[in-house]
Parts: structure tokens; C-alpha cells; sequence
């Protein structure tokens, strides 16, 4: 069973309104409103990998009462801590091929909130064999929160996969007790570095050879339709991936989380991990939904990815 921790879930609506008129009504036909947040895309790819999955997190309200009604119609078992304030809706309007959202920060957690999903993750982790955390941190933690989430399974033996950013995902690797597995984007990596890594072998190998790194068994850089650098133990490897009819590459990141580790949870080869990471990520990338693959490409894409070792 795969834990996936959602800390700031939403309820995500998006309305198509072609010709959007600003300081005026805008009416909306279509309008789709799911359960949002990247640890519950990370679930339900695990979900339709055929994998146990059970979420948890923070929610509130009745928007809250509404994400736990949409994991429940996917038959995922979630177990997250129900606080008094409302849960967040996150916006997009979607107008003239453009995007624009209106995203609320959500609960601000009171102390009393964190010691009582601390006693929950802890139960949780009893059932568990690996944890993903995924997303941003909500108001009332302090950055170093998922440091104490990595510290607790690793008491317990049970890897872990971080994937966040910026202060939340540097305080997570100057810790002694490192993470498991991180899965930055170029862009989250340069974040972290203050530098602007460049897509190539030499910048790459360069960057992941940082201190920050050290201790960490897989560092996972996804790089959209290019693919992604890699990391693992001393070696390093560059994976290579088809050319596909992109639909919406939103959550590919989410879904390369649950590919590896659904990969990882059944001990598969680092060819073999790598090759599944990426065919997740592909698969998000060829539908609508986010957080939706079609399981029966699995294999015709699977066998398309290229991983290379590199000698440096
Ligand atoms: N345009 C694309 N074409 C093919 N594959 C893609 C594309 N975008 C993403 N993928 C696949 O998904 C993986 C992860 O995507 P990406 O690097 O965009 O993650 P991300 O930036 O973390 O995304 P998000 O945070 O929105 O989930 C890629 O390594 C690749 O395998
Ligand atoms: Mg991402």
C-alpha cells in the first residue's frame, strides 16, 4: 500500500468562457469542478495502475466534504484530518487559447491541526510501504514541515518521495535524514541551486553533483516532452522518450511520481523504474483529465523509452 500526502487539497473549477469580458457578466456553460491537489493526481494514477493507495492530508467544509465525495466515487480510501476552516477552490478561466486562474490559499493551521495529523500520519505509516508527498505547504506550517514527514517514515523504514519546491524542498535536503527520492522539474532544480541549469549532460550532472544531494538515493529531473536526467546512487542516466499528440501535459509531473513508485514498491530495475516514471508521465500527457491515464497504452509507450547510462 502507497500512502500520498495532500497537505493543501482544493476543489479545481475550471470555466470555459471563450470571449471573457472583464468588468462585466460572464456566463458559463461547462464548467467542471474535481477534486484538486497534486498528491490526489499522484493517487489516482497509482489507483488505475492497479496499486492500494490511501491519501491523506488536510480538508475542511464543505468543499472538503466534496473532495472526499469525488475520491470516494474513484474507490480511494482517504483518511485525511477534517479541520474546522473551509478548504480552498482554485479557479481557471479558460479564454481566447489563454488560462487564468484565481487560486485561494486555503486554511491557515492552527498548532492543535498539525499535532493531530502528526498522530494520524503516524497511524497511517503502520499500513504503509512507501509515502509521496506532493505540493506546496498551506499557511500555519513552517517550511520545514515535510522534513518532520520524511523524518517519521524513515524511523520506520519506509522510503519516501518528495516532490515540492523552493524553501519546502531545500529544508528537506539540508536535514541529516534525506528523502528517498526527489522529482524536481529544470526549472524547481534551478530554483533550488540559484542558478539556471541548462537542459544538457555536463550542466545536469553538474548540478545533481551538489551537496544538497548527497544521501539521496534517486533525483528524478523531469523535463516535459525532453524526457528526464537522473540521478540514482553514483550514476547517472538520461532517459529519452517518444514523440506523442500532447492533449494536456498538466499533472505529467504527478503521474511520473505514481509511475515510480508503483516501480519502486515492486523492487523493478532502474531501467525498469525509470521506463515506468516516464510512461506515466507520457500517459497523463495524452489525455484531457488531469490525473487520468489509459492503462492499455501502457506497454506501447513503455518500450518506446530510452534509458542511457552515462559515462562521466
Ligand atoms: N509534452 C510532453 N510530451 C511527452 N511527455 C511529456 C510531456 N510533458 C510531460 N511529459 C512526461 O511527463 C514527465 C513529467 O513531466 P514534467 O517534467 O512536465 O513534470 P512537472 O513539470 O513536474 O509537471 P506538473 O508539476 O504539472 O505535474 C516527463 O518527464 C515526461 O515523461
Ligand atoms: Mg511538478
Amino acid at each position: 500500500m502507497i500512502l500520498t500526502v495532500t497537505m493543501n487539497p482544493s476543489v479545481d473549477i475550471s470555466y470555459p468562457i471563450p470571449d471573457f469580458k472583464l468588468d462585466d457578466v460572464n456566463r458559463v456553460e461547462g464548467a467542471r469542478k474535481t477534486a484538486g491537489g497534486k498528491g490526489l493526481n499522484v493517487a489516482r494514477v497509482i489507483k488505475q495502475m492497479g496499486e492500494g493507495v490511501v491519501t491523506t492530508g488536510v480538508l475542511g467544509g464543505t468543499i472538503g466534504d466534496f473532495i472526499i465525495q469525488e475520491l470516494s466515487k474513484d474507490r480511494i480510501e482517504n483518511y485525511f484530518l477534517k479541520i474546522s476552516q473551509e478548504s480552498r477552490n482554485c479557479v481557471a478561466i479558460l479564454h481566447d487559447s489563454k488560462q487564468t486562474e484565481i487560486l485561494e490559499s486555503g486554511p491557515t493551521l492552527t498548532a492543535e491541526d498539525v499535532a493531530a495529523f502528526l498522530r494520524k500520519y503516524e497511524s497511517l505509516l503502520t499500513d504503509v510501504s512507501l509515502v509521496t508527498i506532493s505540493g506546496s505547504l498551506p499557511k500555519g506550517l513552517p517550511p520545514g514541515f515535510y522534513r518532520e514527514l520524511v523524518e517519521r517514515s524513515h524511523v520506520r523504514g519506509i522510503p519516501i518521495v518528495v516532490d515540492t519546491s523552493g524553501e519546502s524542498l531545500r529544508q528537506v535536503l539540508v536535514n541529516e535524514v534525506k528523502p528517498f527520492a526527489i522529482k524536481p522539474n529544470i526549472t524547481e532544480l534551478s530554483q533550488l541551486l540559484g542558478i539556471n541549469v541548462e537542459p544538457g549532460i555536463e550542466s545536469l550532472s553538474q548540478a545533481l553533483s551538489n551537496e544538497y544531494f548527497q544521501g539521496v538515493e534517486w533525483i528524478v529531473v523531469s523535463m516535459g516532452c525532453s524526457g528526464a536526467f537522473v540521478k540514482n546512487g553514483q550514476d547517472f542516466y538520461q532517459v529519452t522518450i517518444p514523440k506523442i499528440n500532447v492533449v494536456n501535459p498538466v499533472g505529467s509531473g504527478d503521474a511520473t511520481v505514481a509511475g515510480f513508485a508503483v516501480a519502486v514498491k515492486h523492487r523493478q530495475s532502474v531501467q525498469a523504474v525509470l521506463k515506468t516514471a516516464m510512461t506515466t508521465g507520457i500517459l497523463n500527457a495524452m489525455e484531457d483529465v488531469t490525473g487520468y491515464i489509459n492503462t492499455a497504452n501502457f506497454e506501447s509507450i513503455f518500450n518506446q523509452v530510452k534509458v542511457k547510462k552515462i559515462d562521466l
